[in-house]
């Protein structure tokens, strides 16, 4: 059953207030609620129709009479007053039994909810729609020593505790949580002078893994009050980690719930990119309580208005709080590798989408990480001054609302005079737009003449030409920069752009700062991108040179058995021996395209990728740059040596990854000798992973898995590395195998969704290993799959997306990813989010 964009109806009722007391008990909590009704003057006349899915429904009344709704799977319908009334109803739910993990459910004991998009509806009647805002006022009855909601909170006593937003909010935003916790405080105080009370509640254990995230959340209240003049708005903030979450984490108002593997940090037991990422998530969740909780979305296909804006500004921090090249690199990577594939499979659909089955399949890196680089694009175009004055426009005229992309749009046009409706092609059409760009020189008169074309999509064969911001610079054949960047708007299907007075032929840079999310398609010589590498002054097309580089290098040893490009490592070389480079991105620069990115774009340039082939090339290469910079790796090594306590700091992670690029090609050379050295010395998770994963891919691992084991196996977070480790950096012939025994290991708890993913999300990662011509991968990841779907439809059709890519294979490959998407297609009683899934991977 689909649901269009073009059927929005605003729903017949406001809603005034609600009241809900829960009376916990694991397999029996009652929720009673209260909630007063009244006519919206604005909507269509309708029948009043309230979600609600697996309650058992014990008493309804409307203005104290008892009534007899007529339910469905769905929800409820009842007669009701024509003007305003009171809905009382008691609904009886079991979270102990909730394995979707959605709505009201327990994790190691303790009760958590997880409401977003439409598991409110799981806890009592509600109209389950963004656009319905309202007061809510919640007790919680119960033995639990913590009983947490939204808001501040009121009276507590012997047994209950009352928790009052006064905030109107849509349902999905609701949480409560309730259980023996403990807490880490801290205060805040506002720009306005607001003192706010700040906690991380964890389970007992778990005190000293929260003094990071309680900085990083310190920091984005402050970021957000300087950057964007948005202050927080009640007396208390809290955070809590939960263990078994089929997400990173959620941002309900005042009452953040968090996966724990996104909140605990500490040196021992969590990596750099650990660090990181808590910090991103942190400050994202937050960032939510202005762009999606004060102002939400109207309805789920805008999506994309809360999300693309909140993780814009969460990259903004980011570059702000550690380095922004590296930050806009690791973007980059993440659209090319995430992103695109999405964009160029069975799965693409606009940032926007204008249909669904399930809401929960909609969470993708198209509504969230191109919907952030449509926002990125914005601020390129109008420029920072017009895009703040835009933003305070915003958060001025829709607080309080439920607002679209139109209206987001039109706050751009009425604080710039900008028309922006070509751009809004961005919102609506999916795909990769491809440019090609020719030059053209005479006289003096450089032109650069570009083409864009989008590919055709599910639903939509033909695309309009796109509002592209293109900045460009342009090098002397010295060298020396002729043109600082410029921002060049490509509207046309074909556009020219000239720059005259120029002494000699330039050389472009294109793309700089990954200025769009598009395909460049443009014959340059391995010369020129040798001489970006050199000189480009943009970080990250300099960067890009060397991948491009990377990939030209082993698509032809792919296609045509060449040997590595040694003119290409040389002036990588010279890069990499530049001290006065950051660490950090010398170690981007270092890293070579993944193999999923190189099947990518074979498959683009009309090859059938071979995963065996390309893993070969790739272990080819490494092992010749291993072995062409042996004196290079111990002059990089000194300089990543850390010599002050373990901090998780921006220079600091630098070296540190710098140091693992390092340590990949020293392995080679020594067969693990310095990463046993690194693994037995290390006092910090990320030099005790990256050395373990060198040991593993040595082949060098028995005793130091075994001993990782023994001292982390009370550690849940740290044996998911353990897990996902041991098949991410196995050979390409034994890791299905490896993944299958570990499916059996007593402390595989396929229930929990970090653990299943470390396993099963670690062989579908691993691209050689996945597509192993036997097809075992594909039938291993099939069964588990049909397993977890009956428990977790979220987790499972999340997951599910492995197979998007799996047209561009060979004939036999397809056909057994075919099968097994069939397999799946025909279990017995398929959910509607994984039905969903294999259905549109099916089409193609
Ligand atoms: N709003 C949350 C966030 O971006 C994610 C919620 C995901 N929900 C879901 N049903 N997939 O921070
Ligand atoms: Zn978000």
């Amino acid at each position: 059953q689909t649901v269009y964009l073009s059927d929005y109806t605003p729903f017949g009722w406001q809603v005034q207030d609600v009241h809900l007391t829960f009376r916990l008990a694991p397999e029996a909590t009652r929720v009673l609620a209260r909630i007063h009704f009244v006519p919206n003057p604005d909507a269509p006349k309708q029948e009043f129709f309230l979600h609600g899915e697996d309650l058992t429904l014990i008493h309804a009344a409307i203005d104290g009479q008892t009534v007899s709704p007529v339910q469905s799977a769905e929800g409820l319908t009842c007669a009701v007053p024509d003007g305003p009334f009171l809905w009382e109803c008691e609904v009886e739910i079991a979270p102990a039994k909730n394995t979707a993990l959605e709505g009201l459910y327990m994790s190691n004991g303790m009760y958590c909810t997880q409401c977003e998009a439409e598991g409110f509806r799981k806890i009592t009647f509600y109209p389950d729609r963004p656009d319905v805002m309202s007061v809510f006022t919640v007790r919680i009855e119960g033995d639990e020593p913590v009983k947490l909601s939204n808001g501040n909170p009121g009276k507590t006593g012997e047994g209950f505790a009352e928790w009052h937003d006064p905030w109107p909010k849509p349902a999905y935003l609701f949480a409560l949580v309730a259980g023996d916790l403990v807490n880490h405080p801290d205060r805040f105080t506002t720009m306005n002078g607001r003192d706010v009370e700040l906690n991380i509640w964890v389970r007992p254990g778990d005190e000293g893994k929260c003094a990071f995230g309680m900085e990083a959340l310190k920091k984005s209240m402050k970021w957000d009050e300087d950057v964007y003049g948005r202050e927080y708005d009640l007396d208390i903030f809290n955070i809590v980690a939960v263990d078994d979450f089929n997400m990173g984490a959620m941002e309900n108002k005042g009452l953040n719930v968090f996966n724990s593997s996104c909140v605990l940090a500490s040196p021992e037991t969590s990596t750099d990119a650990n660090f990181e990422r808590i910090e991103a998530i942190i400050a994202h969740e937050y960032f939510h309580n202005w762009t999606g909780n004060r102002i939400t979305c109207r309805d789920w296909f805008q999506l994309c208005l809360k999300e693309g804006l909140t993780v814009f500004r969460d990259a903004q921090f980011t570059a702000d709080m550690r380095s922004a090249p590296v930050k806009r690199i690791e973007d980059a990577q993440m659209m090319r590798g995430r992103q695109f594939p999405e964009d160029q499979g069975p799965l693409a659909h606009p940032v926007r989408p204008e249909s669904f089955q399930e809401i929960n399949n909609f969470y993708t890196a198209t509504v969230y990480e191109k919907g952030a680089e449509v926002i990125g694009m914005l601020k390129r175009l109008v420029g920072d001054e017009d895009y703040a004055k835009a933003l305070d426009l915003y958060f001025d005229r829709h607080d309080g609302d439920a607002a679209t992309i139109e209206d987001w749009l039109k706050v751009f046009e009425d604080a710039t005079g900008r028309d922006l409706s070509q751009f809004k092609r961005w919102y609506s059409q999916a795909g990769t737009p491809r440019v090609t760009v020719t030059e053209d020189w005479s006289e003096g008169t450089y032109t650069l003449t570009f083409r864009q074309v989008t590919p055709p999509t599910p639903g939509q064969p033909d695309k309009a030409p796109q509002v592209i911001p293109m900045a460009v610079g342009l090098l002397n054949p010295n060298g020396d920069e002729v043109q600082p960047t410029t921002l060049l708007e490509i509207t046309e299907a074909e556009q020219s752009f000239t720059f005259d007075g120029l002494s000699a032929r330039p050389v472009p840079s294109l793309l700089r700062d990954f200025s769009a999310p598009v395909v460049m398609e443009r014959e340059v010589s391995r010369e020129e991108r040798a001489f970006l590498l050199a000189h480009d002054t943009d970080p990250f097309n300099r960067w890009d040179a060397s991948q491009m580089l990377g990939v030209e290098c082993l698509i032809a040893m792919i296609t045509e058995g060449a040997t590595p490009d040694t003119a290409w490592l040389d002036g990588l070389e010279r890069v990499l021996r530049d001290d006065s480079l950051d660490p950090a991105f010398r170690a981007l620069m270092m890293g070579t395209p993944s193999q999923a990115e190189l099947a990518r774009v074979l498959h683009e340039r009309g090859h059938t990728p071979d995963p065996d082939a390309i893993w070969n090339a790739a272990e080819t290469l490494a092992q010749f740059r291993a072995e062409r910079w042996a004196d290079l790796l111990p002059r990089l090594a000194a300089e990543a040596a850390v010599d002050a306590p373990y901090s998780p700091d921006a220079e600091q992670v630098g070296k540190r990854a710098l140091g693992a690029g390092v340590l990949a090609l020293q392995t080679r050379l020594d067969g693990g000798k310095a990463a046993q050295a690194q693994f037995d010395s290390a006092d910090n998770m990320t030099l005790q992973l990256t050395a373990l994963g060198s040991l593993v891919r040595a082949g060098r691992d028995a005793e130091a898995l075994a001993a990782f084991e023994e001292q982390w196996k009370d550690d849940r977070l740290v044996m998911d590395k353990w897990f996902g480790l041991q098949i991410g950096a196995a050979a390409p012939d034994v890791a299905v195998e490896r993944a299958q025994a570990l499916t059996q290991h007593p402390a595989f708890d396929w229930k929990n969704p970090n653990r299943f993913r470390a396993v099963l999300g670690g062989l579908a990662a691993h691209h050689a290993a996945f597509h192993r011509a036997d097809g075992a991968s594909y039938a291993l990841l099939a069964d588990w799959l049909i397993r977890l779907d009956d428990l977790n439809p979220q987790t499972t059709a999340r997951m599910a997306a492995v197979f998007q890519t799996w047209t561009r294979y060979d004939e036999d490959r397809r056909a057994l990813m075919r099968a097994a998407l069939e397999r799946i297609a025909a279990k017995l009683n398929l959910s509607r989010d994984t039905g969903e899934m294999v259905t549109r991977m099916l089409a193609q």
